[in-house]
Order: structure tokens, then sequence, then C-alpha cells
């Protein structure tokens, strides 16, 4: 997968060279690039902003070198993706959908935002990270990446895996437990020690149901429940 992001700041993107993106980066299982939007343009102090029309409170990413700045890219097929908290909500269905994707642009706005004629003309989809303004794009975009790289096939490794997340069953993810069984009286719920896979996999679906109850029960409205589940709920 390759992926482009348009930023006034790539250098915070080092968060990006750590850990299992990093690793996903040294196989080439993904390709990460920063393209600094200021460098298209044209205005000889470098600005890249200017205050509304209409009037208000702060300044507006202007349309030229964005225009530019994606008009440069290679050719292909591709999603650019604008970050806004006017957006659609980001979710693990997204980032699932993302994962299919050759190419992915994500395109970080600041101070006010964008000109209006770069959402219509370039952008396909605007996405936001949360019900909450944060001061730019690139902490959302990097967290996107993360969400959908870790997606891709070996990228997470064989030991680890993503199909019981939280959300990618529908549901929030049952507790986990390691060594050792009694850590100074606080000790783990006996099923797990049980070796009954059965009765593990039966708690680990109660435990899911139940937090998802209590944390978050506007997710129980997308889920497929079993009439098991069912009984469960309303014992
Ligand atoms: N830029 C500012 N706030 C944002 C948010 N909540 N999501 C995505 N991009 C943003």
């Amino acid at each position: 997968m390759n992926i482009t992001v348009m930023t006034l700041f790539p250098e915070m993107f080092t968060a990006l060279n750590h850990s299992i993106v990093a690793r996903a980066q040294e196989e080439k299982r993904i390709e990460l690039n920063y393209v600094n939007f200021r460098d298209y343009s044209t205005n000889r102090h470098g600005r890249v902003d200017d205050s509304p029309y209409g009037g208000g409170a702060g300044m507006l990413l202007t349309p030229q070198p964005i225009f530019d700045a994606v008009a440069a890219l290679p050719e292909a097929k591709r999603r650019i993706i604008v970050l806004t908290p006017t957006g659609r909500r980001f979710d693990q269905r997204l980032a699932e959908e993302w994962s299919q994707e050759k190419e992915l642009v994500f395109l970080c706005g600041h101070y006010e935002g964008f000109d209006q004629r770069i959402h219509d003309e370039l952008v396909t989809d605007e996405v936001s990270l949360g019900d909450f303004v944060l001061t730019g794009g690139e902490l959302a975009a990097m967290t996107m990446i993360d969400a959908t790289v870790r997606l891709l096939p070996d990228v997470l490794g064989k030991s680890a895996s993503h199909e019981d997340d939280s959300f990618s069953t529908g549901l929030l993810e049952y507790p986990h437990y390691t060594r050792p069984a009694n850590f100074r009286g606080l000790t783990v719920p006996d099923v797990l020690l049980s070796g009954n896979h059965a009765r593990i996999e039966t708690w680990r679906r109660q435990q899911a149901l139940k937090r998802t109850l209590e944390r978050r029960p506007d997710l129980l409205d997308q889920v497929t429940l079993s009439d098991a589940d069912r009984r469960y709920l309303q014992s």
C-alpha cells in the first residue's frame, strides 16, 4: 500500500517510524511519502493561508498550493482523504475498507481548515477522528494510518491477530490475563485455567457482551446476536 500524507508538518509523522508501522515500512508492505504543500505555494513568502471571505475568525488554507500538490501526485486510482471534525466519523469498518486500497492520500488541515473548493474538487472522503477539535489533521491521520496498516496481511505477524479485536466482532473485546495466575492475591478467572476451550469461548463471548452492554450499548444495535447471546444479556 502506498500512503501519501500532505501536511505542513511532516516531521510530526516520526511517530510512525516506530514499532509495527516501522516494520511494515521496512518489510515494504507499505510505503509512506510526505508532501509539504507549502513547497507548492506560488506566493513568494510561501504563504498557504488567507482570511475567510465574509469575515470571521481564523485563517483558511488556500486552493492553489493544494490543487498543485495534488496535480503533481502520480496518476492513480486513489482516495483523497481530508481530516476534518466535520467529516464522517472514523471507525474500524472504515479502516477495514481502506486496508483493501492500493493508494491512500491524507490531506491534513490546519487553522480553520480548507477553502471549500478543495473539498468539492479534490477530496473523496471527509473523515473525523471523533467529536472533538484538534489543532490539525496530523494526529488524526497518524491514528487512521496506524489502524489501517495493522490490518494489512502479515503486518501483525502470526502470533497476533485482529479477528477478535474490539469492533471487528461488533463488540468490545473481552478481558485478557497472563501469568502469574495469582498476582499478589489478584487471581485469574478459573475458567481460563480450565483448559476447556468451549467454556473459555463462551466466557469470552459473555464478557464481551457484558462490557459492550455496560460501556457502549449503542454498539449492540448493530451486531447479530445469537439466542444464547440474548439469553445471557437478559440474565
Ligand atoms: N482536525 C481537527 N480536528 C479533527 C478531528 N476531530 N478529526 C480529524 N481531523 C481534525
